[in-house]
């Protein structure tokens, strides 16, 4: 099933987010305007904002509330993801080139600024609680990707730290939209604990997906270049695997370690992955994460925004771009 049949309960309020994001950074005829537009023509999942609208349905939530908290949530992702291509060094996003590559990292930086900017100041009239969130959620992040870029040599490589890392950069987020979302309307706090880990599950198995696609995905379908972890030295699960369980565990250990490696050197690396069998243990600690985050949806009643967070898990589970 496609992301859009999976939306389609919310496909006005998306169209409404995509409204106000897009109001929220204008800024005609501006350098700015060039950078920021330049980012927008190329839209992504809509992960977070759907997330947040389909379990704010589920309880009743306000639209308009649910619809800024939406914007707001996704402007922070756009921040984050902007940042993060600096830091990798990223030459491509969503199949067009970043930010970073077209315009040098003082440019990625202040755009990455920008956005969150705006995602505050949508956020402002949220009230306290929302905002307070969303202020330790960025912090959740930011240690994230610190204890990424402190493994970048390689001290850590553990499938505890792997784990605790991206609970960090990318669970809690998710795990947060379900939380808001549910809290705009008037839920049970049974409801709002299991939203809560159904987010918190769907993330982890989402970045375990991506981790398992940057070694065996098709680049020109994901928009993104093959094997961009290994490339900027960020040590994800199927690696972990081997380097902990392969017959070439000490080798995949000492290349990780180089600054560069060259196309051999990363062909080397993903041969051991494979060889482990390192692809489908990751594929099937996903599993297991989508399958906590189904049975977190009965706290919910039987009905569509249900059957839309329960079909959102499995096309995560089997997701090839
Ligand atoms: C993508 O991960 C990146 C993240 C999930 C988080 C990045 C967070 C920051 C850079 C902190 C700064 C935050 C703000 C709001 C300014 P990935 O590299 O695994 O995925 P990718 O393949 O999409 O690049
Ligand atoms: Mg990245």
């Amino acid at each position: 099933m496609s992301l859009e049949e999976i939306y389609a309960g919310v496909t006005r309020e998306i169209a409404e987010v995509d409204e106000q994001i897009r109001t929220s950074v204008a800024n005609k005829g501006t350098f700015l305007s060039e950078v920021t537009g330049h980012f927008l023509t190329a839209s992504g999942k809509k992960l977070r904002p759907a997330i947040v609208l389909l379990a704010g349905k589920a309880c009743g939530g306000n639209r308009k509330r649910l619809v800024n908290l939406a914007a707001s949530l996704e402007l922070i992702h756009m921040a984050s993801l902007v940042h993060d291509d600096i830091i990798d060094r990223s030459v491509t996003r969503r199949g067009n080139v970043t930010a970073n590559t077209k315009w040098g990292s003082r440019v990625a930086v202040l755009l990455g600024d920008y956005f969150y900017a705006r995602a505050l100041g949508l956020a402002a009239p949220l009230g306290e609680r929302v905002n307070r969130a969303l202020s330790e959620i960025v912090g959740s992040l930011v240690e994230g990707e610190f204890n990424q870029l402190e493994n970048r040599l390689g001290s850590n490589i553990t499938e505890t730290y792997y784990l605790e890392t991206v609970s960090h950069k990318t669970a809690r987020f998710i795990s947060l939209c379900c939380r808001l979302g549910a809290e705009a309307g008037k839920p049970s706090p049974e409801v709002v604990d299991g939203l809560s880990q159904y987010g918190f599950f769907t993330g982890m198995a989402y970045q375990i997906r991506d981790d398992i696609l940057d070694l065996t995905g098709c680049s020109s379908n994901r928009g993104r270049e093959h094997s961009q972890d290994l490339k900027s030295g960020v040590i994800t699960l199927p690696v972990v695997h081997a380097v902990n369980n392969g017959p070439c565990g000490n080798e995949i250990k000492e290349l990780i370690t180089k600054d560069r490696l060259t196309v051999n050197e990363i062909r080397k690396i993903i041969h051991c992955v494979r060889l482990t069998g390192s692809i489908e243990y990751s594929a099937g600690k996903a599993r297991e994460y989508i399958c906590k985050a189904k049975e977190s949806l009965q706290v919910l009643p039987a009905g569509r925004a249900r059957d839309a967070l329960t079909l959102l898990a499995e096309y995560i589970n089997d997701r090839v771009s």
